[in-house]
C-alpha cells in the first residue's frame, strides 16, 4: 500500500484570517508561520504545519494531502493512475516546498477533489506549542486524522479508493436515522495504518461532492470536553453535539468551521488489529452526537460541482 496516512490539508477561504481564533483558541492548535500567499498555518504535532488556509474570494477545498511510505512509490501509483484514465502530474519544486514536503505527485478524481501523494513531510525544529493548553493530538504513523468526503455515488467511490488508491475497507455504517431525510445515511469507512478510519466516503446529492469533516483526535477526554465548552465563547456553530460514534468508538462533537466544513473533534477511537473484519453497523452512534437544528439551513459541507464528463 503506497498511501499511509493524512498528511495535510488545504483550503481557500475569505475567512481565512478567522482561523487564528478558531484554530488557536478553540482546536488548540499552533497558528504557525504564515504561508508566503498569507495563509493560515497550524501545527498540532512536530511536522511544520498540517492545516494551510489560503486567502481566496471564495471557500474552496484546495488539495487532500495523503503520505507515501517512500518517493519510491509514487512512479508506480502515477501508472497506476494511467491505468484507470487519470493523469497524475509531478509537483515542481515550489509546490513541493510550499506543502512542506520533499516530492509530491497530483491528480483530480472523477469527483472533482484534489488529492496530492507526498513524501518527505518537513518536520519542525521547534516543536508544538499549543494554541490553549492542552495535552495534545494523536497523530504519528496514524497521520493528521481522517477526512469524510460526501460524494452521490459510495459505491462508486469505493472502488476507486481501494482497487486504485490502495485504501481498505474498515467497515460500513447504514442509519436511517440520520443525514438525508429521503435516503438515511450511508457511510463506508478506510484504514491505511491503525487508525480505525483515515477517510469515509457518504451518501450526497446527485451532482454534488464535497468535503463534509475533517477529524482531529486529542489525547484527553478534558482536551475534548474543554473544547466544545469553549464553541458559544468563541460564537462557532456546533453541527453535533457530543456522542460516541459505533465503528470507531470515538467520542466527538462536530462544529462547523470558518470555511464551511466542519471540524470532528474526537477523544478515544480505537485502533484496528490486522485481523480486523469489516462489519455493517445500523446506527452511526451509539449515543449523543444530537444535530443542532440550527446546522440543517447550512451546507453539509465544503460542496463544488461534480465535474461534467469530457467524453
Ligand atoms: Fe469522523
Amino acid at each position: 500500500m503506497s498511501i499511509t496516512a493524512l498528511g495535510y490539508l488545504g483550503v481557500s477561504s475569505p475567512r481565512y484570517q478567522d482561523w487564528r481564533e478558531f484554530g488557536g483558541a478553540v482546536l488548540g492548535a499552533q497558528v504557525t508561520d504564515d504561508g508566503p500567499d498569507g495563509a493560515v498555518r497550524l501545527r498540532i504535532d512536530d511536522v511544520d504545519w498540517r492545516v494551510q488556509i489560503h486567502p481566496g474570494e471564495q471557500d474552496r477545498l484546495e488539495y487532500i494531502g495523503w503520505l507515501a511510505h517512500s518517493e519510491k512509490d509514487l512512479p508506480a501509483l502515477v501508472d497506476t493512475l494511467a491505468g484507470v484514465g487519470i493523469e497524475a502530474s509531478w509537483g515542481s519544486r515550489e509546490l513541493a516546498e510550499s506543502r512542506g514536503v520533499f516530492t509530491l505527485i497530483t491528480f483530480t478524481d472523477p469527483w472533482g477533489f484534489s488529492h496530492e501523494v507526498a513524501w518527505g513531510q518537513t518536520r519542525s525544529a521547534s516543536g508544538f506549542i499549543p494554541g490553549r493548553p492542552m495535552s495534545g493530538f494523536v497523530t504519528g504513523a496514524q497521520g493528521l486524522g481522517h477526512v469524510v468526503l460526501i460524494l452521490p455515488d459510495v459505491d462508486a467511490g469505493h472502488t476507486f479508493f481501494t482497487e486504485t488508491l490502495g485504501f481498505e475497507f474498515s467497515d460500513a455504517i447504514i442509519d436511517p436515522t440520520i443525514g438525508d431525510p429521503e435516503h438515511g445515511f450511508y457511510g463506508r469507512f478506510y484504514h491505511v495504518n491503525t487508525r480505525h478510519h483515515t477517510l469515509a466516503l457518504v451518501n450526497g446529492p446527485p451532482h454534488l461532492a464535497g468535503l463534509h469533516h475533517l477529524m482531529l483526535q486529542v489525547r484527553s477526554i478534558d482536551d475534548m470536553g474543554t473544547a466544545h465548552g469553549l464553541l458559544d465563547r468563541h460564537n462557532v456553530p456546533e453541527t453535533l453535539g457530543i456522542g460516541r460514534h459505533t465503528n470507531d468508538e470515538m467520542v466527538s462533537f462536530y462544529c462547523t468551521t470558518p470555511s464551511l466544513f466542519n471540524i470532528e473533534y474526537g477523544y478515544d477511537g480505537i485502533e484496528l488489529d490486522t485481523d480486523h473484519t469489516p462489519k455493517l453497523f445500523g446506527r452511526g452512534s451509539i449515543w449523543g452526537h444530537k444535530l443542532n437544528p440550527e446546522s440543517r439551513h447550512r451546507a453539509p459541507g465544503l460542496m463544488h460541482p461534480l465535474p461534467t464528463p469530457t467524453t
